[in-house]
């Protein structure tokens, strides 16, 4: 069985969703690493400071094993998923002192083993010596559906043309940044997951896993 598991991707091709159900079925941690860059640019949002290495060095980001994420102390696993922030994430993973703090606590998570962790980056430059290294797609306007419809679950408001933009812009700024850009690794294996399922994702994965 693979021990590290990196699945990489653009923004709503299913990667937080499949991951998860991949872990919970085989017994791994889950690590969701745009949750820490959606964190610090909560973090920025709320505090109204400068993005500098003095407001980086110290936060606390926590991950725990239901899913929720902590920004110094405070529960913000809802408050990170608005628009707003997930434009602001995009924007704070451009600095290399933000990516250098955050890949390193990335790498400490993974130390143990048994871990699926999901971004952009993560089979290129967090863990290239992952077992197994998964690049999942899909189009751009079938992830801005999805999307759009996780957002409405969430009560949310969405609006779909604006949901769409904002996911094209952010595949462009996440693709064209000159650190640790979105990227396929060159041992990455590509899924398309337009026309499949989340069942049929999970159990191609599931598969490579074993
Ligand atoms: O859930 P969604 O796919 O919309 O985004 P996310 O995985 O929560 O990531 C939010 C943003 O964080 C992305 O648009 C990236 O700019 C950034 N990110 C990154 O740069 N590197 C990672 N390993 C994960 C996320």
């Amino acid at each position: 069985m693979k021990k590290i598991i990196a699945v990489d991707g653009p923004a709503g091709a299913g990667k937080s969703t499949v991951s998860k159900i991949c872990a919970s079925r085989l017994g791994y941690t889950y690590i969701d690493t745009g949750a820490m860059y959606r964190a610090v640019a909560l973090k920025v949002l709320q505090s109204g400071e400068t993005l500098d290495e003095n407001l980086i060095s110290d936060i606390g980001i926590k991950l725990d094993e239901t899913g929720k994420i902590f920004l110094d102390g405070a529960d913000v696993t809802k408050e990170i998923r608005t628009p707003e922030v997930s434009r602001g994430a995009s924007d704070v993973a451009k600095f290399g002192f933000v990516r250098k703090k955050l890949t390193e606590l990335q790498r400490d998570m993974a130390k143990r083993g048994k871990v699926i962790m999901d971004g952009r980056d993560i089979g290129t430059q967090v863990l290239p010596n992952a077992d197994l290294k998964i690049f999942l797609t899909a189009t751009v306007d079938e992830r801005a559906r999805r999307r759009f419809e996780e957002l409405k679950t969430k009560n949310f408001a969405a609006d779909f043309d604006q949901i769409k933009k904002d996911i094209a812009l952010r595949d462009k700024q996440d693709s064209e940044r000159e650190i640790a850009p979105l990227a396929q690794a060159s041992d990455a294996i590509l899924l398309d997951s337009t026309n499949l399922s989340i069942e049929q994702v999970v159990e191609k994965i599931l598969e490579l896993a074993r």
